[in-house]
């Protein structure tokens, strides 16, 4: 929806001042200053447009901001150049009204900065296409070339226009652009000749010098230097922010664009130069015969290259430059050029030569942008002419631009009361009459056809005689005298004589922005604007197709004896057509307002702007616009933007708009005098009125802000509450579909128990009512075989009575075993499947249970497969285990890892059998001979002691080294050695205990094959020497001792003393190696070995008991012997601790 605004909207200050109130100078100062503050540059006055320079680029002209003004009603939007634009476009295309915009200022308020504004405002909405768009490119494009040979800068304006221009921009019927006609007014040609302090020559020499080629420069015969040509003013050439050499390829573009060819381009150029070198040509004084002076060319350097340039030859120039034809009726009469004529001779040359360019340069560009078909078109002009003037020092260009600001305002008081008048009409509203101060008078002082100052000053100049510019004061003096708007010191009725504000050169004109007093000096010459003749035709005869047509006078076949007409003539006829020409068209005003004379952004020089605000007669504007009623507005807008004060209005009439509108005034009790009602529009007379119904609507517009605020909150609360309340039952719904889920398994599961256990107590009563049956069939036997007993019974008494047969007895109690024994195996048997019976339930329901439980996980075979595939892994780990865990090759390694599972046990344990024998085997091949007889000896050892006498395990680890003493390499036993002819198979000392007294004497023990020695230790003198066959036993105890009994054959030479008991740390070697001799010989009985703490002794002819004690260690360590009676001999043994 489009959002209607207005320009009453976010307003700073007023945007139309003809809602200033209270309405003064001060006010309307005010409120320019206060807008200007606020980047406010545009004001309105009704539909003019005040302007006022910024100085600065603003953010205004994006082409959002031409989309946001396109369309759109005046008043809609905030004041802008565009609205004006927009304006006019759209009732020249759709209203078919010929539009013009009229833009003035004073220089540097920005009129030219407007035009091309609104130029690329209506180039941006109007129609595209590749024709329009090179028909606008050249119309836009047409600015930068006048720009160049029509601007320069000045102390005022850095590109200020030096002429008034006027461009009708030609359109079709659908709005697109055809083409345009350009008029330019008054080239202020004096500044090519000479410039103020502080200003430039035309941009164009500037650029040309700047931007040109070498190459180019060269053929134009110039040199860079700006310094080494007269006309170029030095002290400013350079301009900042100014560049002349893009500028040029700027301008050399656009001359390309608007369709000059590159022959025309270099005519151009070439004229441009050829001025520069007229400013060169210096002349001096030379003498004639006949006492006058006359003047010769200096140096003709110059001159021939400008000769050169232009296909002149140089001596008519010369000649020009010395002499002057004045040619009469049949009469031609030369005369010298003083030095002084010669001077003003060239500089009207160039004058000439630069203003001719320039107007031929409008009308060649006219030929290109003209429009192109003859059908009827529609204009829109726009006038971007200099503003009024008021200098210190006025001079004629000031007096006929002034002249020309009078006229505009002319039109514009005319055309604005034509509209105002027009629009009451329109709307039915009685017109009053409005005061306004008519400007008629003052034009009619200036352009009378008698007595007119213009007229005057013509009459003056074609007056023959004496003419100066005195004689012309003079003139107006006479005549002008009464006129209540023309003062002069020396006026008829010299009401001013006493006026020292008015020297008496001058005269002073009331205009209607205010007083200008001009200097009349120059009026005369400017007016006559003259060229000698002698110089056209000189220009007339140059070899140069554009100079040539510049100079139409010079043609000698056209000679024509009339003087040319003045300048004045010729502006004023101008003006005319130009005003003619507004007049036919729907005037737009755009008032240009320079803030400040430094061109600086952000000053706002009051006393500057109330001199432009006077001389722009914008307080006039303001009053004749106010005159009937300050504000009118169309119904509907109207309605629309005040509907809301009235209850019977908001939010919708259904009426027509303006009856809604009276219901509206009439609640608001506006007073009936303050408003009338048009047929289209209502007109408010007052600003007061319209501010009040303003600041109402405001009021109101924050209470409807409150309202909506307040319907929007509840709105979002209830579509919030809505949504929360269609989650919660989204969320209710999910929670009720989960806890019915969770019950269902719930009920599912019970179920499930409850059958099994149902099914279970099934089973239980089936197996009972199978137990009941089977015991009805059991007491079906018992009772048949109670019977069958009862038969028998019957049988035996019959038997018994019948014959008393002896046998019916054993029939009756085999019967009898026979059921007892059956019954019995019956109850064994039910007993059994009973258990049977329970053990297979069990099975079954754990089966049951545990299917499933795993039903789901699963496939069938699937177990068997899992239990074969573990086991087999199992197994697999199992030997790899064993395998890295294997103990060492010892066989004494009782180490053997771990069983890891128990149904393994068996195997693991004949594995480790297998494993140790393998091992004992491996380690018993590496045995030798002799290590092998060792280990027998051992192992016999073993046999004998083993588990039988605490000393065994001591001496397992002890390697049995026999001959300890050794005998055969100890010199001192050689007498003993000698003694003994067999292998000594053990040698070591022996406590011999004395028979009688139990005490132990230290002797040397040898054993050979065949017997024991038994040797005195110190001299080795063999005290016994027994033949083995004579030893029968021998006897030790169980303990630790060392202690063995000999005991010898009863009879024999050798058991004369008795048995022999020795006492040895050796005594399971000695042992052994005496049981093994024993064994090893054919002839003998094995050596008997008696174990027992008891044993009995022959010592001589007794027989004494050898009895072995535990002492406590707390005895001491030794073991004692000692003979206790003739029948005892007691060995006391301590126990290890
Ligand atoms: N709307 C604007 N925005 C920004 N700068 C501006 C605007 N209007 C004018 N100016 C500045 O002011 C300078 C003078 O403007 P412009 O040449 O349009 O003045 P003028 O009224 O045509 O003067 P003259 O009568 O001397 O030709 C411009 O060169 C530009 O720098
Ligand atoms: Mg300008």
């Amino acid at each position: 929806m489009e959002v209607k605004t207005s320009l009453l909207d976010n307003m700073i200050g007023v945007g139309d001042m003809v809602l200033l109130e209270p309405l003064s100078e001060d006010s309307f100062l005010g409120n320019l200053k206060k807008r200007f503050d606020h980047s406010e540059i545009y004001t309105y006055i009704g539909s003019v447009v005040i302007s006022m320079n910024p100085y600065r680029s603003l953010p205004i002209y994006t082409p959002e901001k031409v989309e946001e003004y396109r369309n759109r009603n005046f008043y809609e939007l905030s004041p802008h150049i565009y609205a004006l634009a927009d304006e006019a476009y759209r009732s020249l295309r759709d209203q078919d009204k010929d539009q013009c915009i009229l833009i003035t200022g004073e220089s540097g308020a920005g009129k030219t900065e407007a035009s091309k504004l609104v130029m690329s405002y209506v180039a941006a909405v109007c129609g595209k296409g590749h024709e329009v768009n090179k028909v606008k490119e050249q119309l836009l494009q047409s600015n930068p070339v006048l720009e160049a040979f029509g601007n320069a800068k000045t102390v005022r304006n850095d590109n200020s226009s030096r002429f008034g221009k006027y461009m009708d921009i030609e359109f079709d019927f659908k709005g697109d652009p055809l083409g345009g006609v350009i008029s330019n007014y008054l080239l202020e040609k004096s500044r090519v000749v000479k410039q103020p302090r502080g200003e430039r020559n035309f941009h164009v020499f500037y650029q040309l010098l700047s931007g040109a080629s070498d190459d180019t420069l060269r053929k134009l015969k110039l040199d860079r230097d700006f310094s080494k040509y007269n006309y170029l003013s030095l002290d400013s050439a350079a301009v900042s922010g100014l560049d002349d050499a893009a500028n040029f390829r700027t301008v050399r573009n656009a001359m390309q664009i608007v369709g000059f060819m590159e022959d025309e381009v270099q005519s151009v150029l070439e004229l441009v130069a050829a001025v520069l070198k007229l400013g060169n040509i210096e002349f001096k004084p030379e003498s004639r015969c006949n006492g006058t002076d006359e003047s010769r060319v200096k140096d003709k350097n110059d001159l021939k290259e400008m000769c050169e340039l232009l296909g002149i030859e140089q001596s008519v120039l010369e000649r020009a430059f010395s002499y002057r034809t004045v040619e009469a009726k049949m009469e031609k009469v030369s005369t010298t050029l003083n030095v002084a004529q010669a001077y003003y001779a060239r500089d009207a040359l160039a004058k000439n030569l630069y203003s001719r360019l320039f107007s031929w340069l409008v009308t060649r560009i006219n030929e290109s942008i003209q429009a192109q078909t003859k059908a009827r078109h529609k204009v829109m002009g726009v006038l971007d002419i200099y503003g009024f003037e008021i200098f210190e020092d006025n001079s004629f260009e000031q007096f006929i631009i002034n002249y020309c600001n009078e006229k505009l305002q002319q039109i514009f008081i005319e055309l604005t009361l034509r509209e105002e008048q027009e629009e009451y009409v329109r709307e039915g509203i009685e017109w009053t009459n409005i005061e306004y101060f008519n400007n008629a008078i003052i034009c009619d002082l200036i352009e009378n056809n008698q007595n007119g100052i213009l007229a005057m000053l013509d009459e003056e100049c074609l007056r023959p005689g004496t003419v100066t510019d005195e004689t012309f004061l003079d003139k107006l003096n006479t005549i002008c005298a009464d006129h209540q708007h023309f003062e002069s010191r020396l006026n008829k009725n010299s009401k001013f004589l006493n006026d020292h504000s008015l020297p008496h050169n001058c005269f002073r004109i009331q205009h209607y922005a205010g007083k200008v007093l001009y200097r009349v000096e120059g009026f005369v010459d400017k007016n006559n604007d003259l060229l000698y003749r002698d110089l056209s035709q000189a220009m007339y005869k140059a070899n140069h197709s554009l100079i040539k047509q510049l100079f139409p006078e010079g043609n000698p076949a056209k000679v024509n004896l009339k003087r040319p007409l003045t300048a004045g003539f010729q502006f004023r006829a101008s003006v005319g057509t130009l005003m003619r020409n507004l007049q036919t068209k729907n005037p737009n005003y755009i008032r240009c307002i320079k803030p400040n004379d430094k061109k600086a952004s952000h000053i706002f020089t009051d006393s500057l702007v109330r001199h432009q605000v006077r001389y722009l007669g914008l307080m006039e504007n303001v009053r004749v616009r106010r005159a009937g009623y300050a504000f009118r507005q169309p119904y509907e807008p109207c309605l629309e933007r005040y509907k809301m004060l009235c209850k019977r209005t908001w939010p919708h009439w259904k009426g027509p708009a303006r009856e809604g509108v009276e219901v509206l005034m009439a609640d608001l009790q506006i007073p009936t005098e303050e408003i009338s009602y048009g047929r289209s529009k209502i007109f408010i007379r007052n600003p007061r009125t319209l501010f009040f119904l303003e600041e109402k609507r405001k009021q109101c517009l924050q209470d409807l802000a409150t309202l909506i605020q307040k319907i929007y909150r509840g709105w979002k609360c209830r579509t919030h509450f809505l949504l929360m309340k269609k989650s919660q039952i989204v969320v209710a719904a999910w929670y009720r579909r989960y806890a019915q889920q969770k019950k269902y398994r719930n009920i599912k599961s019970a179920t499930t128990m409850v059958q099994s256990y149902t099914r279970g107590w099934q089973a239980r009563k089936l197996l009972r009512e199978l137990k009941h049956q089977k015991r009805c069939e059991e007491a079906v036997t018992t009772i048949a075989a109670f019977w069958h007993g009862t038969q028998a019974r019957l049988e035996l008494r019959r038997l018994k009575q019948e014959v008393r047969n002896k046998h019916a007895v054993t029939v009756i109690w085999a019967y009898w075993q026979g059921t007892k024994a059956r019954r019995e195996l019956r109850q064994l048997k039910e007993e059994a499947r009973n258990k049977h019976a329970v053990s297979v339930i069990w099975a079954g329901w754990q089966g049951t249970k545990v299917r499933r439980e795993y039903r789901k996980f699963f496939r069938a075979n699937a177990g068997k497969k899992i239990y074969d595939f573990t086991i087999q892994r199992i197994i697999q780990k199992y030997f790899l285990g064993l395998k890295s865990s294997m103990p060492s090759m010892s066989p004494i390694d009782r180490k053997w890892p771990a069983r890891p599972y128990g149904f393994l046990d068996g195997v693991h344990t004949e594995l480790r059998k297998i494993f140790h024998h393998w091992r004992c085997k491996k380690y018993r091949d590496q045995f030798t001979e002799e290590k092998k007889a060792v280990y027998e000896e051992k192992l016999e050892a073993s046999e004998i002691f083993k588990d039988k006498k605490a000393l065994y395990p001591n001496s397992v680890s002890q390697p049995f080294k026999g001959d300890y003493l050794e005998i055969s390499k100890n010199p001192k036993y050689q007498k003993l050695n000698s003694a003994v002819d067999e292998k000594v198979l053990l040698a070591d000392v022996v406590n011999k205990i004395n028979r009688a007294n139990g005490k132990g004497t230290p002797r040397i023990f040898l054993l050979t094959k065949k017997n024991f020695v038994l040797a005195d230790q110190k001299t080795g003198q063999v005290k016994a020497s027994i033949p083995l066959p004579d030893v029968t036993s021998v006897s030790v105890s169980t303990q630790k001792d060392g202690f063995f009994a000999l005991k010898l054959k009863e009879g024999s030479a050798s058991a004369v003393k008795g048995d022999f008991l020795l006492s040895s740390e050796h005594l399971i070697e000695i042992i052994t190696k005496l049981h093994r001799i024993g064994a090893t010989a054919a002839d003998r009985e094995k050596l008997k070995v008696d174990i027992s703490d008891e044993f009995l002794v022959q010592f001589k002819q007794d027989k004494v008991c050898v009895k072995f004690i535990q002492s406590s260690p707390k005895n001491g360590n030794s073991i004692s012997c000692k003979r206790k009676n003739n029948r005892l001999l007691e060995v006391s043994v301590p126990t290890s601790p």
